[in-house]
C-alpha cells in the first residue's frame, strides 16, 4: 500500500535504503522511526516496539541513555572535529584507546580507528598484506573465511562475507578469499555424526586446505566468535581450539570479527573470552558507542603494530586512513560508554538475564516449525524446519520467515527472519520482563507461522520434493 503521508512518500522519492528490496519499497513504503526509550523504540505514529535485534545487533544500551548524549554534546562544544592525520590527537581517542587495550584480549597492542564494522575488517585485511610484506613473507597473503561468514559491504569485507547477495551482480568476491566451513553441527553435521566428530572433520578441512594452497600462500583466517548474520551460529565446543591448534602450525593470523560479539553480547566482555581464542587482529563497532555514534576499531598485537612501524619507517609513511578515524565525538561517545560498562558491570548484567533469556528461547524447541534454538548470552535463534526429523528448513519461496518476522511485529516486537531463522539480539540492558514480552509475542508469531506452513502443505516436505 503506498505510504499516505508526505514523510513517507519522500522517503520514497528520495532514499536509497540498504538492505531492502528497493522495488518492493516503493508501494511499501518505509517505517519511519521517530524515538527511543530504553529496548523500545516508537515510531512516527506513536507505536511502541521492542527492538529484540537493538537495531542491527548494536544498541546495547537502548535508545536513550542520557549519557551519552550529554557526552556527544560536550565533546562538539569542546573541539567538534579535528583529525588525526600526520600525528595529531585528540584527548578522547586517547583516553578511548588507552581504555580499550585494558580490555581486550591479552596481546593485543594499538588500536587504529575506523567508522564502520565493513571498514575495521577491510582495514584487517590489509594489514594482514602490510604485516607479511613488512616480515618479508610477500606470498602469505589470502584469508581464509567461513561459509555463512559476515563481515561487511566493502569490497574486501564483501569479498570475506558468504552471504550470495552480497556478490551477486557485484563483481565479487576479489581475489585471495579461500572458504572453509560454518561449524553449525545442526545445520551440517552428517547423519549420525557426533559434534566432535563433525569438529574434527571441518578442521580436517581447513587444514586440508590450507596445505593443499600451500601455508606459504595464506597469511590470515577471519571468523566471528559467534556467526551473527549467516545464522547466530554457535561454535561446538573445541572448534576454536582446535582451529587455532591448525593456524599455529601453519603461521597463520587469526582476525576475530568481534562487531555483533563484542562488549558482553556473548555473556563475557569479547567473544574471544567466551571461546578461548587469542586473536592477532579484532575488530569492533556497533557496541563499541553502543551504536550512538559511528565508529569502529582494528585492533592489532605487539608484532603486526611493530611491523606496521618498520613498514612506515621504511616507507616514509603509513599509507592509509579515514578522514573520520579517531573522530572526537565519536571517541567520546565510545569512552562514556566504555565506563558505562564497567560502571554497571554490563558483563555481570547479561550473565543475571542470559540464562533465563536462553532458557525461554528454548523452550520453542517443542514447536512444530523450530527445528533448532540456540544461543550464548544474549544472542539467539531459532532453525524453522519443515521437517524435525530430517533437519529439513524453509526455503525462501515458503515465505515462513517473512510470516513471523511481520507478526511478531504486529504483536509489538522488532526481530530479524531470514527464510529459516528467527535472530534475536537485544539491547544488553534487557530485563526479565521485557524478554518475557519479546517470547510472548514470538509465541503468537511461530504459530501464524506454523498456520501459514499448513496452509501451504509445508510440513514434513522433503528438501528433494522442494
Ligand atoms: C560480524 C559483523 N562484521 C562486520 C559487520 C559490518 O559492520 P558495518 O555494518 O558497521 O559496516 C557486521 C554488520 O552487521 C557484522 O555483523
Amino acid at each position: 500500500m503506498p505510504a499516505a503521508n508526505d514523510l513517507a512518500q519522500r522517503d520514497i522519492d528520495s532514499l536509497i535504503h540498504p538492505y531492502t528490496n528497493l522495488d518492493a519499497h516503493k508501494t511499501q513504503g518505509p517505517l519511519v522511526v521517530k524515538g527511543g526509550d530504553g529496548c523500545f523504540i516508537v515510531t512516527e505514529d506513536g507505536t511502541r516496539y521492542l527492538e529484540a535485534m537493538a537495531g542491527l545487533w548494536s544498541a546495547s544500551l537502548g535508545f536513550s541513555e542520557k549519557r551519552l548524549v550529554e557526552a556527544a554534546y560536550r565533546q562538539m562544544q569542546q573541539l567538534p572535529f579535528y583529525q588525526i592525520f600526520g600525528g595529531r590527537s585528540n584527548e578522547p581517542v586517547i583516553e578511548l584507546a588507552d581504555r580499550l587495550l585494558k580490555i581486550v584480549p591479552e596481546g593485543l597492542s594499538k588500536v587504529l580507528f575506523a567508522n564502520s564494522g565493513s571498514e575495521a575488517n577491510d582495514q584487517a585485511a590489509k594489514l594482514v598484506w602490510y604485516y607479511h610484506n613488512a616480515i618479508g613473507k610477500p606470498r602469505k597473503k589470502k584469508i581464509i573465511a567461513r561459509e555463512r561468514a559476515y563481515h561487511g559491504v566493502t569490497a574486501y569485507a564483501a569479498s570475506m562475507t558468504a552471504q550470495p547477495i552480497n556478490h551477486m551482480d557485484w563483481d565479487l568476491p576479489l581475489g585471495g578469499v579461500l572458504r572453509t566451513d560454518a561449524p553449525s553441527h545442526y545445520i551440517f553435521g552428517q547423519d549420525g555424526e557426533s559434534e566432535e566428530a563433525f569438529v574434527d572433520r571441518i578442521v580436517g578441512n581447513l587444514e586440508r586446505l590450507i596445505v593443499r594452497e600451500g601455508p606459504e600462500t595464506v597469511g590470515a583466517f577471519i571468523a566471528e566468535p559467534v556467526n551473527g548474520g549467516g545464522g547466530v551460529i554457535v561454535p561446538p565446543p573445541g572448534y576454536f581450539a582446535k582451529v587455532q591448534e591448525v593456524l599455529r602450525r601453519y603461521d597463520i593470523l587469526f582476525i576475530a570479527d568481534e562487531v555483533i560479539c563484542g562488549f558482553g553480547r556473548t555473556g563475557k566482555m569479547f567473544g574471544c573470552d567466551t571461546f578461548g581464542i587469542k586473536p592477532d587482529i579484532m575488530t569492533v563497532a556497533k557496541a563499541l558507542s553502543a551504536s550512538y555514534m559511528p565508529i569502529s576499531a582494528t585492533i592489532v598485537s605487539e608484532k603486526i603494530a611493530d611491523a606496521m612501524e618498520a613498514q612506515s619507517r621504511k616507507l616514509g609513511n603509513f599509507g592509509h586512513g579515514v578522514t573520520y578515524a579517531g573522530h572526537p565525538v565519536a571517541a567520546a561517545v565510545a569512552l562514556e560508554t566504555l565506563k558505562i560498562y564497567e560502571e554497571r558491570d554490563l558483563v555481570g548484567m547479561v550473565g543475571k538475564v542470559a540464562p533465563y533469556f536462553q532458557e525461554r528461547l528454548r523452550r520453542f524447541t517443542s514447536h512444530p516449525i523450530v527445528g533448532e534454538a540456540r544461543g550464548v548470552g544474549l544472542l539467539g535463534a531459532l532453525q524453522l524446519v519443515k521437517d524435525k526429523a530430517r533437519r529439513t528448513s524453509f526455503v525462501a519461496a515458503d515465505g515462513v520467515g517473512p510470516v513471523v518476522q511481520a507478526a511478531a511485529q504486529r504483536h509489538g516486537v522488532l526481530l530479524r527472519a531470514s527464510p529459516e531463522a528467527v535472530y534475536f539480539s537485544p539491547p544488553l540492558i534487557i530485563q526479565k520482563d521485557e524478554i518475557d514480552t519479546l517470547f510472548d509475542a514470538l509465541g503468537a508469531a511461530l504459530d501464524e507461522g506454523l498456520a501459514h506452513a499448513e496452509q501451504k502443505g509445508l510440513l514434513g516436505m522433503k528438501a528433494a520434493a522442494e
